[in-house]
């Protein structure tokens, strides 16, 4: 088939890239000339294991066509809108782009085309699109519009595209759904097959109920705290439940990301504009700043005061394995210490450079080659991301190499036994 992708973020490269690398020939519409040439010659906008290599191969082919203007939709029996919703200030998601993308897919559309919306947008959107690309559209293009939310997480979007739990497919005909069926057929995903407004919910309440399920860990990792139980170790026990599931039940120093507090965010706001109070979601973004807020709690029990003390922090990333900070933990976290008057030491093995950017006007932090620069002369050294550089680390010269051997593990990576027998003053997340 030939489909064109509007938007070459997260969602959109990574499944363009994989729709090409399955037969198909994809136009890539971006809107900075300099983007559209980097990617044209290889260089992504976007760290992802695995992608740059993809989209060379497919370039290459000339199965994945990147350009400025819409013409590819002319000849697209699919269009995808994959373009970005950030919140406002008030939760909603901005929904700008998606609209004026919508129109200008609309003019080009001929012969008959189902326009995807693939961004995470409030129920009803997809109607609204339709309404806009109506309006436009030349006399002898006819359209449906269809919903196919996205579940891809970073780090491993190839995989999760490839072999996603399941595609939901919201459409309004037929005609839309065998079309979109038989684009999907070659992925290995369980089909939902539904209407439109369904498809989008299925996207809200899915990232809701994941940021509720995390947020659950750890309400139930500080009360075992308060009571002597071992967080981690009740939450495997609740977890072997079939019914509930290990994942994504850790107990942390918070989530993050572009998705989670973005998209509770805008549920939040569906839910208040529908009159309908969903406390739940309230809950699970208190209780997820006061994970973060316990991180700094921590500090200052272990330090008395951080007030001009050195605190390392390891990693920067909202998770490992990306160079994406929106909404990390480790923002929170640092501004906080910082506020207390700590120094900042920090590494990140890829999201450093977005750190340097987002804490441009802080003097306190210093950025390191590695995670033992990190550690050096350090009176508490914290671990906020995961990365398994971290997880690998000689624990000994860490210990050696520090002033205080104080250690806050965020995402209880390191045995608490053998980091109190290395003389590590030790605290993890529930533990
Ligand atoms: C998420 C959804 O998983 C994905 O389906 C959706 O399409 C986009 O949003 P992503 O934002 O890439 O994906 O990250 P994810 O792996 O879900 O992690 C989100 C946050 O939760 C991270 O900050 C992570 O550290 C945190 N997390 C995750 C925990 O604190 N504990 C867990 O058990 C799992």
């Amino acid at each position: 088939m030939t489909i064109t992708f509007v938007g070459h973020g997260y969602v959109g490269l990574v499944t363009a890239t994989v729709f090409a690398d399955l037969g198909n020939t994809v136009h890539v519409i971006g809107h900075t000339q300099e983007k559209i040439d980097n990617l044209k010659n290889g260089v992504l906008p976007i760290y992802e294991p695995g992608l740059e290599e993809m989209v060379k191969r497919n370039v290459d082919a000339g199965r994945l066509l990147f350009s400025l203007d819409y013409d590819g939709v002319k000849e697209s029996e699919v269009v995808f809108i994959a373009v970005g919703t950030p919140p406002m200030p008030t939760g909603e998601a901005d929904l700008s782009v998606v609209f004026s993308v919508a129109e200008e897919i609309g003019k080009h559309l001929q012969d008959y085309t189902v326009v995807i919306v693939k961004s995470t947008v409030p129920i009803g959107t997809n109607f609204k699109v339709k309404e806009l690309i109506n309006n436009v559209r030349p006399e002898n293009a006819e359209f449906d519009v269809a919903s196919v939310p996205e579940f891809l997480r970073e780090g491993v979007a190839i995989t999760d595209t490839l072999h996603p739990s399941r595609i939901v497919i919201g459409t309004e005909t037929q005609k839309a759904q065998d079309k979109l069926v038989e684009l999907h057929k070659p992925i290995d995903g369980e089909m939902v097959l539904t209407n439109i407004p369904t498809a989008e919910m299925i996207k809200y309440a899915s990232n809701a109920f994941l940021a509720i399920k995390i947020s659950f860990a750890n309400a139930i990792a500080q009360l075992s705290e308060k009571t002597g139980a071992n967080g981690p170790d009740v939450l495997r026990g609740v977890g072997l439940d079939r019914r509930i599931g290990t994942a994504f039940l850790n107990a942390g120093a918070g989530w993050g990301g572009s998705c989670f507090p973005k998209d509770v965010k805008a549920l939040d706001a569906i839910a208040k504009e529908n009159g309908y109070n969903f406390s739940m979601i309230k809950s699970a973004q208190d209780i997820n700043l006061e994970a973060m807020e316990l991180m700094v709690t921590k500090a200052k029990k272990m330090l008395g005061d951080v007030d001009g003390k050195t605190i390392g922090i390891l990693g920067l990333a909202f998770k490992p394995d990306t160079d994406d900070m929106r909404d990390a933990p480790a923002i929170y976290i640092i501004r906080a210490l910082l506020k207390a008057g700590a120094k900042i030491k920090t590494f990140d093995p890829i999201a450093q450079e977005n750190g340097k950017k987002i804490f441009k006007d802080e003097k306190d932090i210093v950025y390191c080659d590695d995670e033992y620069g990190v550690a050096k002369e350090a009176d508490l050294l914290m671990l906020v991301t995961e990365w398994n550089e971290f997880k690998e680390m000689n624990m000994t010269k860490v210990k050696d190499m520090m002033k205080t051997a104080n250690l806050i593990d965020g995402r209880n990576i390191y045995d608490p036994v053998e980091m109190k027998k290395l003389g590590f003053n030790y605290l993890g997340v529930g533990r």
